[in-house]
């Protein structure tokens, strides 16, 4: 949809902040400019709703090239997003998500009809809707901005750090959110951070750039991860890129040990006199959700004096980098996997993780790595 053919932007004074850019940015996915400060990410964002205008090169989008469509019109075509949301202070939320609607010629009412609903959207309280900017926190304000975004429901989303100036925690839930929105809506996305995590959260594809405003590599996340294209891509991924590759990894084919998990109304001596090695067993309640983990040589069959199992893993929804890390954190080293209701399927423990992930790397070596289908997973 997005097409930038050997892009250039060399500013008045000489700085050369994009140089010979091509990327494809396709419809109905996320695409993440990630690199370190000054390599030209917000100068190539801004080239493509012409709030600067490339030195060279060409800018087309559905195969037109923008600088034929009138600039009003273009950028009416393209919602952008900017860090701490740039809002409108001395307007209601509710006429800051309705500006475009209102540019556009709607009706009051029909642009602040639009905008309720896109407040529901993005999560926001409707009760938010007649304050202003000043009244909201800063995570509720990145909302506000994506729902100005979306309003007049542009094909194409420019983010530019629109989550970097909140803390992990909201940032996590605003990012979750874009994926959902984007799940629903399907918009050509293109999104500035220099966060590597963000960029493999959300992204289906990845430009890193460095600086002087050169492409370093542009691929799938898990491609990066797992073949970065040089040592500057290597290094700006950091030391745990190999963990984070997990991610990737899917666990519905982890070998789950049923034979230690046991609901708490079973024949305890029954159980405690088998003759297996382990006698710590994880106990559930009747309705096959987790307890703890019992030590059948001491439990006295109360509840309360269960250990701890720390966080469940979902199988298949969760990556195989959460299921390694519920398994690092727990007690005991053993992981606890539960289906879609919370119920457990069995336990995994480090030694068995570590094979589903040479079984899984195996499995990707065999498959190209561009038919790799991604899996959106917590990381
Ligand atoms: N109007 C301007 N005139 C001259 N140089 C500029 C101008 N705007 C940006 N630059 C320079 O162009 C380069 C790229 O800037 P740009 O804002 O695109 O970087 P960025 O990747 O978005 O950085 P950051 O991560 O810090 O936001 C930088 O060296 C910057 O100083
Ligand atoms: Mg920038």
């Amino acid at each position: 949809m997005i097409a930038i053919e050997e892009v250039s932007k060399r500013y008045a004074d000489g700085t050369v902040a994009v140089d010979r850019l091509s990327l494809q940015i396709p419809n109905h996915s996320i695409t993440v400019l990630v690199g370190p400060s000054g390599c030209g990410k917000t100068t190539t964002l801004r080239m493509i709703n012409r709030m600067v205008e490339p030195s060279s090169g060409t800018i087309r989008v559905n195969g037109e090239d923008i600088l034929r469509r009138p600039v009003n019109a273009l950028r009416r075509s393209m919602g952008y997003v900017i860090q701490n949301a740039g809002l409108f202070q001395h307007r209601t939320i509710l006429d800051n998500i309705a500006t475009v609607p209102r540019l556009l010629g709607w009706s009051k009412q029909r642009a602040r009809a639009r905008a309720a609903e896109l407040m529901e959207r993005v999560g926001l309280d409707p009760g938010m809707a007649r304050r202003y900017p000043y009244q909201l926190s800063g995570g509720q304000q990145q909302r506000v901005g994506v729902a100005r975004a979306l309003a007049s429901d542009p094909p194409i989303l420019l983010m530019d750090e629109p989550f970097s100036a909140v803390d992990p925690v909201v940032r996590r839930g605003l990012q979750e959110e874009l994926l959902r929105i984007q799940s629903e809506l399907g918009k050509a996305i293109v999104f500035v951070t220099h966060d590597m995590d963000e960029a493999i959260t959300i992204g289906d594809r990845i430009a890193v750039m460095r600086t002087g405003g050169k492409l370093a590599q542009f691929a799938a996340p898990d491609e990066i991860l797992s073949s970065p294209a040089d040592p500057f891509v290597e290094e700006f991924l950091g030391a745990d890129r190999g963990i984070r590759g997990l991610s990737f990894l899917s666990t519905r084919e982890l070998e789950l040990d049923r034979s230690q998990v046991f609901p708490v109304d079973s024949d305890w001596k029954r159980i405690a006199g088998r003759d297996e090695a382990s006698s710590s067993v994880l106990v559930t309640d009747a309705g096959g959700k987790p307890l703890g983990w019992a030590d059948l040589a001491t439990w006295s069959g109360d509840v309360e004096a269960l250990e701890p199992y720390g966080q469940s893993f979902e199988v298949g929804r969760d990556s195989l980098r959460v299921a390694l890390d519920r398994a690092v954190l727990a007690p005991n080293g053993q992981a606890v996997a539960v289906d879609g209701a919370g119920q457990v399927l069995g336990v995994a423990g480090q030694e068995t993780i570590a094979a589903a992930i040479r079984l899984a790397r195996q499995r990707r070596a065999a498959d190209a790595p561009q038919d790799a289908s991604k899996l959106k997973a917590a990381p």
